[in-house]
C-alpha cells in the first residue's frame, strides 16, 4: 500500500503505535531514506490527523510526528507537540489563527494541496507552508522560516516607497526649475528686445521734440489759441513717451551694484527727507538702526521710494503708512503697511509686471524695478492686500551681501 514516499498508514496500525520511533516506522514503514530524508531535511515537517466534530468540521488536530527542523524553526520542543492537539500545543492558536484550521481541514479532508504564507503570531514569525495530503484525514506540513527574506521584502518595500516620493518630489522640483529658467529666458529676451526698441525710439523722438520745436518757435505768435492747446499735447506726450523709454531701459539693463553700509533707519531718514508726504498721510517710522546692512543704498532707496509712493496713491483721502524693519536670522524684512483701497487678486497677479498699472498717470514701472533690484540683492519682495482695508509689501534681503567684483560694480551671485 505505498503513495510516493508514504506507507498508507493504517490507522489501527496507528493507533496502537506509541512512541517516536514506533510513530515513524508507522508512517515510513521501512523506507530508511525516506525517513533519513525527512530527519535531516532543512525545511520544518509535520504530520498531523485532522480531528472534525460530528458535522465533519475540522475543529483540531493532533501532531503525529514532527522532524528536527520543526523544533529549530519554531522554537517548539518534539516532546511538547508530538501526541498532543495544536490547541494544547500552542494556546490561543484558533483565535489568533482560525484560517489555518481551515486551510489544514480542506487539505486532509479534500486531498488537495496548498501552499501559502503566513505571519505566525503566537511565534512572531513569518512562514511559508506547503500542506498536503498522504492519506484522508490525514495532513503534512513542510515549512520554511521566511521572516528575514520577509523583513528584507519590507525594507525593499519601504525603500522603493521612499525611492518613488522622491523621484516625484524631485521631478516635481525640476518641472518647477525648467519652467521658471523658460520664463527667465522669455523675460531675459522681452527684456533685451524692450532695451532695443527703446534705444530705437529715442532717436526719432528727439526728432519730433525738436521738429515740434521749431515749428512752436516759428508759428507761435500767430497760432490760435487750439493750436497752442494741440502744441503742450505733443510736448507733453513726448515727455511720457521718453519717460517710459527711460523706464524700459532702466528695467532692461543688467544690474551692478555699488554695495555700501547702512542700517535700515538711515535708508528710511534720507527717504522721508526726499519724499514730499501730504499732509493727509501719517507715516510711523518703526525703523531700526540695527543690525548694519550691505546694500546699494541708491537703488534700495529707489525701491522703498516707490513703494511709499504707491501707498500714498492708495490713500487719496487720508491714511497711515507704518514702515518697521526686523531682522529674521541672516535676512533683513522691511514692512510697509497701508490703510488704503488695497487690491483685488487680478492687480494682485500682475504687479509687477512692466507696464501694469491702474493709475491715469502711472507707468507700471515701479514695482517691476523694484523686484529686480530686491533680487539683484539676493532677496525677495511679496505683498499681501485687502481690498478697501489696505496692503502690506514686505522686502526680505540678506544682511550680508556675497560679492564678486566685476568691473566696476558688483554683480551676485
Ligand atoms: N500700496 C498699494 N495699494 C494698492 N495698489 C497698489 C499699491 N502698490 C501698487 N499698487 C497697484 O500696483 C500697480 C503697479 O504699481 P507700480 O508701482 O508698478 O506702477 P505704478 O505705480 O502704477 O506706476 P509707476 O510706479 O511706474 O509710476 C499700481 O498701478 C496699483 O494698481
Ligand atoms: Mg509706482
Amino acid at each position: 500500500m505505498q503513495s510516493g514516499s508514504f506507507v498508507e498508514v493504517d490507522s489501527e496500525k496507528q493507533a496502537n503505535c506509541s512512541g517516536e520511533c514506533k510513530i515513524q516506522q508507522c508512517i515510513f514503514g521501512e523506507d530508511l531514506p525516506c525517513k533519513a530524508l525527512f530527519e535531516n531535511m532543512f525545511n520544518g515537517f509535520a504530520y498531523c490527523k485532522i480531528i472534525t466534530d460530528e458535522k465533519n468540521e475540522p475543529v483540531d488536530f493532533k501532531y503525529i510526528m514532527v522532524n528536527d527542523s520543526f523544533e529549530r524553526l519554531t522554537g517548539l520542543k518534539k516532546a511538547d507537540v508530538v501526541g498532543k492537539t495544536v490547541t494544547e500545543a500552542i494556546k490561543g492558536i484558533k483565535e489568533v489563527h482560525p484560517e489555518l484550521l481551515d486551510i489544514y481541514g480542506r487539505v486532509a479532508l479534500t486531498g488537495k494541496k496548498e501552499q501559502f504564507e503566513v505571519y505566525f503570531k503566537p511565534l512572531d514569525i513569518w512562514l511559508l507552508i506547503s500542506a498536503y495530503c498522504p492519506k484522508k484525514g490525514y495532513f503534512s506540513v513542510v515549512f520554511d522560516n521566511i521572516t528575514e527574506q520577509k523583513q528584507v521584502e519590507e525594507k525593499l518595500e519601504e525603500y522603493s516607497r521612499g525611492l518613488e516620493y522622491t523621484v516625484a518630489a524631485r521631478t516635481r522640483e525640476l518641472s518647477e526649475v525648467n519652467d521658471r529658467l523658460v520664463k527667465a529666458e522669455r523675460f531675459a529676451a522681452i527684456g533685451e528686445l524692450a532695451g532695443m526698441v527703446g534705444h530705437d525710439l529715442r532717436n526719432p523722438l528727439t526728432a519730433i521734440k525738436n521738429a515740434v520745436y521749431y515749428v512752436d518757435r516759428k508759428q507761435g505768435v500767430s497760432m490760435d489759441a487750439k493750436t497752442k492747446e494741440m502744441f503742450k499735447v505733443i510736448n507733453s506726450s513726448i515727455n511720457h513717451a521718453n519717460k517710459i523709454i527711460d523706464n524700459l531701459l532702466e528695467y532692461s539693463k543688467e544690474i551692478s551694484l555699488e554695495i555700501e553700509e547702512a542700517t535700515p533707519k538711515s535708508l528710511l531718514d534720507y527717504i522721508l527727507l526726499m519724499v514730499q508726504i501730504p499732509d493727509h498721510i501719517k507715516i510711523r517710522d518703526r525703523t531700526q538702526d540695527q543690525p548694519t546692512i550691505w546694500v546699494d543704498s541708491n537703488k534700495m532707496e529707489r525701491v522703498f521710494i516707490n513703494l511709499i509712493k504707491n501707498a500714498i496713491d492708495a490713500m487719496p483721502e487720508k491714511g497711515t503708512l507704518e514702515v518697521r524693519s526686523r531682522q529674521i536670522g541672516e535676512n533683513i524684512e522691511f514692512t510697509f503697511t497701508d490703510t488704503g483701497i488695497g487690491m483685488s487678486e487680478q492687480t494682485k497677479s500682475k504687479l509687477f509686471m512692466p507696464l501694469f498699472t491702474t493709475k491715469a498717470q502711472g507707468m507700471g514701472f515701479g514695482l517691476a524695478i523694484c523686484k529686480r533690484i530686491v533680487e539683484a540683492h539676493g532677496g525677495k519682495i511679496s505683498v499681501e492686500s485687502t481690498l478697501g482695508k489696505g496692503t502690506t509689501f514686505a522686502v526680505t534681503i540678506p544682511v550680508e551681501q556675497k560679492l564678486k567684483v566685476k568691473g566696476n560694480g558688483y554683480n551676485f551671485s
